[in-house]
Parts: C-alpha cells; sequence; structure tokens
C-alpha cells in the first residue's frame, strides 16, 4: 500500500438476495481525498454497494480494497479504516451525545488520554457542543444526523462512508451537514450517497449514477453534463416576432432547437430558452440583435443543464440499452 494507491478500489462486484440481483458488476475506483457521490432512485443498489464496502454485508462475487486491503479477507482492518453512517443513522435513543460517542470512541480503540480531547474537536466540528450534554432521543433530526457523522469521523479514518446524510432534513439543516461534509475535503475519502440531485453536486468532486444495480453514468457534474447533453444552452429575453428570430438563430447554427417560448409579456418580451450545439455563439447573437431593428434584447445568457437533466438522460440510456421498455417502472418517460 504506498500513498498514490486508490482510496477504494471496486471490481466485478455483484449482490444478489435470494434471486433478486440489487447490484450488477459495479466497477469504481475511488482516489485519495476524493469526495463521491452515489446517485441513484430509491432501490438502485447504493446502500447495498455501501454495505458491502463497509464489511457488513458479504459481496455474492466481485472484491473491493480499501487503502489496499481486502474487505473479505481483511474484515477488521476494514472496520478501523472506514467511518460508516449507516441508512437511517440508527442511534440509541436514550444516551447523552457525549456519552455515546465515548462509548463509540473505547469500541474503535481510542485510548482514553487521547479520547477527550478528540471528543472535544468532534463536537466542535460538526457545531454539536450545545447539545453535548443532551439525550439523543430529544435532538432534532438535524442534530441527531450531526451525530452520525461526528461518530463516522471520531477515530479520524481514512474513508468515510455516508448513506443519505441528509435525508429528511430541512434546508437548512442541509446546508449545515453540507459545509461539514465540504470541510473533510483533502483530510478524508468521502462517498455519500442521496436521491436528491443538488446536493450531490454542490458537495462531490465525482458522482457515479447507479441505476438497477449498474453504474450508468460517472464522472464530474460538469463532464457528466456534456456527455448526456452535449449541447450549449441558452436564456434569451427578446422581443420581435418569433419566425424572424428562428431564422436569424438558424443562420448563427442550422441546429438550433428551441426548448421554451414563453408567452410575450406586456412589453412584448419574451424569455426563450434554445440550445446549439455547434460553440458559444452569444457573442455572435448579442451583435446580430444589436445590430437588426427587427429586435429588441433585455437579456442573454448561458443556462446550465442541470444534474437532474443529466440523471434523466443517463438512466434513460441505461433502459434503452438493457431492457425492453415493458420493464421500465411507470414513473420514467
Ligand atoms: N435485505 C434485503 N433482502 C432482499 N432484497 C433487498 C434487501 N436489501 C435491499 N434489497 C433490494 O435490493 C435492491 C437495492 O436496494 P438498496 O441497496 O437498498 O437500494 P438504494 O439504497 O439505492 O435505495 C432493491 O431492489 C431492494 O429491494
Ligand atoms: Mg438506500
Amino acid at each position: 500500500m504506498s500513498d498514490s494507491s486508490p482510496a477504494i478500489e471496486v471490481r466485478e462486484l455483484a449482490k444478489t438476495y435470494a434471486g433478486v440481483t440489487a447490484v450488477n458488476k459495479v466497477s469504481f475506483t475511488v482516489g485519495q481525498g476524493e469526495i463521491i457521490g452515489f446517485l441513484g432512485p430509491n432501490g438502485a443498489g447504493k446502500s447495498t454497494t455501501m454495505r458491502i464496502l463497509t464489511g457488513f454485508l458479504p459481496a455474492t462475487s466481485g472484491s473491493v480494497e480499501i487503502c489496499g486491503h481486502s474487505v473479505a479477507a481483511d474484515p477488521a482492518a476494514i472496520k478501523r479504516l472506514i467511518g460508516y453512517m449507516p441508512e437511517n443513522n440508527p442511534l440509541p435513543e436514550d444516551m447523552r451525545v457525549g456519552e455515546y460517542l465515548h462509548y463509540r470512541g473505547r469500541l474503535k480503540e481510542i485510548s482514553r488520554k487521547k479520547l477527550g480531547p478528540r471528543i472535544d474537536e468532534v463536537l466542535e466540528l460538526c457545531d454539536l457542543k450545545r447539545v453535548r450534554h443532551r439525550i439523543i432521543g430529544k435532538l432534532s433530526k438535524g442534530y441527531r444526523q450531526r451525530v452520525g457523522i461526528a461518530d463516522a469521523v471520531l477515530a479520524e479514518p481514512p474513508v468515510i462512508i455516508m448513506d443519505e446524510p441528509t435525508i429528511g432534513l430541512d434546508p437548512h439543516q442541509i446546508l449545515i451537514v453540507r459545509d461539514l461534509i465540504a470541510s473533510l475535503r483533502g483530510r478524508m475519502t468521502v462517498i455519500i450517497s442521496s436521491h436528491i440531485l443538488p446536493e450531490i453536486e454542490m458537495t462531490c468532486d465525482r458522482v457515479l449514477i447507479i441505476n438497477q444495480g449498474r453504474v450508468v453514468a460517472a464522472g464530474t457534474p460538469a463532464a457528466l453534463r456534456k456527455e448526456f447533453l452535449g449541447a450549449n444552452r441558452y436564456d434569451l429575453e427578446v422581443a420581435g416576432d418569433p419566425a424572424e428570430l428562428g431564422a436569424l438563430l438558424t443562420s448563427l447554427d442550422p441546429d438550433v432547437a428551441v426548448e421554451e417560448a414563453a408567452e410575450p409579456d406586456a412589453d412584448g418580451f419574451r424569455k426563450i430558452v434554445f440550445t446549439a450545439p455547434s460553440g458559444d455563439i452569444r457573442e455572435a447573437l448579442w451583435s446580430a440583435l444589436a445590430k437588426d431593428s427587427r429586435f429588441r434584447v433585455r437579456g442573454l445568457g448561458r443556462s446550465r443543464h442541470t444534474l437532474e437533466d443529466v440523471f434523466l438522460a443517463a438512466t434513460r440510456r441505461s433502459w434503452d440499452a438493457t431492457d425492453a421498455p415493458a420493464s421500465r417502472p411507470a414513473n420514467v418517460a
């Protein structure tokens, strides 16, 4: 194991529960210090993959190495290398926060001498100082999630795996947890799962989109956008005849496609969203519109595709590649 070896190496991982394939030959590598997001709908196989990575569930086939240690062959080492916050973050209701972290620290074999100062540090990091003496069962969901994260990072393991760390939180609590995860950047390798797109996009260096037990796309949010959506997308606010505008756009890029065109407002301006697959046409469009008395312009900008667009395109492509349409879930077009 050298410093440059990957933190996590997963090869052809598969898991079948009584005939149901939950994870289907998943392979990926996570570099040291990376923050990775598992993104996928419910039932995609995210939790199953995480349970196998942490050694809580045996794989049906395939292999996992954490910092060079095989999960199957060396489960005791794996427990020391990974801080894990399982799905639903189970916590003992009747313990106090400080007590619980002390108990967990002893289980993780942190020496008594180091444990006190480390608990202080973790309470500070997770903004839990105020609730140190409170009973866990009486805490809000946001505090409970942070207690789960505090436990995961307590022994300073090189790898942190958190299953849906922001599920059930309100937007303010999500922000706090997101900042907390971001503060681990560079210090630890982190995998978090979510079925909510923006939080993954903002926190993660790289995203694995998982669907029906397979990795259907992987990359930075920007690279995924490019791979699945390609074209540049623009927002234009303009007054003028739509057909004449269409002709002008087509003269700049013959493959322009209008996605949305709103009704004109009282001043005759309408918002139009369109894509143009060739390079950035903003400058050419702006000067063409400015010179042309048939049009008036209020705004022109590039609009970003959301990760949700990428997610839908990636899952759709995987269904197209693997399944007859009849076996698709009814809620996916
Ligand atoms: N203990 C289990 N026994 C049988 N099937 C399971 C079990 N756990 C999960 N599954 C099935 O495996 C698939 C993947 O589930 P899971 O890993 O929990 O997905 P996710 O976390 O992405 O929602 C689902 O079809 C689920 O019903
Ligand atoms: Mg899950």
